[in-house]
């Protein structure tokens, strides 16, 4: 913990408030416009959120603000991020009552064709994301060591806590500092031998993030091109991006906006959960972008005396899911106590016990990752 107080809140706002809307003339905290507001010792930081039109008008208030906020008492370092307001969806032509099967029309926003100007941050050559469709199957525990065993080839990683609704980089990899701003870019920090860069960073451990969907893949959006990953002389090899689960706003961003080279699917063996893997796939397939592989976690349990696999979540359903989807089956990972004390201890236990069951899977699924990469 550190010793120095969070700025006053109220202080913070009223400083804001001698910058003006150029909208409603009043100043930008009594305009309603500073959202997520976020207070650390020395630090704050806040979302203007304006509509897509606005952006050039509100440039310059950006700026102001900043320095307002930077300016306020017990204040240090400040951030404001400009985020623009998507255009609202023509409203539906009316409701109509549809049968299971029947053909449901798509939302043509979501629709996951990649667009022609889709690119990758600066000076990365690789960027590689680990999804799934359900949430807590261990997308994090395999982000997480899937780059620290890349690493371990002797790559250059980047590590990307994507999930800016329920970051768990910063605990997992065990750092939480103020990445610094130079150059108008982020450095992103360094842990076990990964470049690390998390919204984690900015917030309260435990703190909610209720964002919208324009300000979720806006923050993502700035965390991958805003960010000083590589330099021309040392680009990173790949980018580890960790997502939210689920096929939503953040992750039609990456598949319709950036280019994504290859997608890892994690899964546990429940059929619940492959269920969700075939929308997750179906849904990434669509865009192009390559499916690399899955991952099983929480294959099985070995026995304690005998170390005989015990397939507590039932077998067989993801090696046969990956058969069916033509992928390779990356990795069986076992349910082990060891991988989930080092996450929460925050270490990968790829850097940690490399001989372990758990990061010898790892280490093989990084291997198999980086041979399709360089097809
Ligand atoms: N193979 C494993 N053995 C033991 N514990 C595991 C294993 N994999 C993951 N865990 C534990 O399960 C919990 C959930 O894992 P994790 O956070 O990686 O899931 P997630 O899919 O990223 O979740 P979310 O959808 O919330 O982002 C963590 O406490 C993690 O340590
Ligand atoms: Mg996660």
């Amino acid at each position: 913990m550190s010793e120095t107080a969070a700025p006053e809140r109220a202080a913070v706002l009223a400083a804001l408030d001698t910058v003006v809307d150029p909208k409603s003339g009043k100043g930008l905290a009594s305009a309603g416009l500073v959202r997520g507001l976020v207070l650390k010792p020395e630090r704050a930081a806040f979302v203007l959120e304006v509509a897509a039109d606005d952006v050039a008008l509100y440039t310059p208030v950006r700026e102001a603000a900043e320095k307002a906020l930077a300016a306020a008492p017990g204040v240090a370092k400040a951030q404001v991020v400009l985020t623009a307001e998507a255009p609202a969806a023509p409203p539906a032509p009316g409701v109509t009552r549809v049968r299971r099967g029947a053909q449901v029309p798509e939302d043509p926003q979501a629709r996951p064709i990649p667009q022609p100007g889709a690119r990758r941050p600066d000076h990365v050559r690789r960027l590689v994301a680990v999804a799934s469709g359900k949430g807590g199957v261990g997308k994090s525990t395999v982000a997480v060591n899937l780059a620290a065993a890349l690493a371990r080839q002797g790559l250059r990683v980047g590590f990307l806590d994507a999930d800016v609704y329920g970051p768990s980089g910063p605990r997992m990899l065990g750092i939480d500092d103020d990445p610094a701003f130079v150059d108008g870019k982020i450095d992103p920090l360094e842990a076990w031998g990964l470049k690390v860069m998390s919204i984690g960073f900015m917030i309260e451990e435990g703190r909610a993030m209720i964002w919208r969907g324009p300000m979720a893949t806006s923050a993502v959006r700035q965390m991958l091109h805003d960010v000083r990953w590589g330099t021309p002389e040392e680009p990173l090899d790949v980018l580890v991006l960790d997502l939210p689960p689920g096929t939503g706003d953040i992750q039609l961003e990456l598949v319709q906006k950036q280019k994504l080279d290859g997608v890892v699917v994690v899964s546990t063996p429940q059929e619940i959960s492959l269920i969700d893997v075939r929308r997750a796939v179906s849904m990434f397939q669509k865009t192009g972008a390559r499916l690399l592989g899955l991952v099983e976690n929480m294959a099985y349990f070995p026995d304690p005396a005998t170390g005989t696999p015990i397939p507590i979540f039932g077998s067989g359903g993801a090696r046969t899911e990956a058969d069916r989807l033509g992928v390779p089956l990356l990795a069986e990972i076992p349910i082990d106590v060891a991988l989930r004390q080092a996450c929460d201890d925050g270490r990968p236990l790829v850097a940690t016990a490399p001989d372990s069951a758990p990061a010898r899977a790892f280490r093989a699924a990084a291997q198999a990752v980086m041979a399709q990469l360089k097809d």
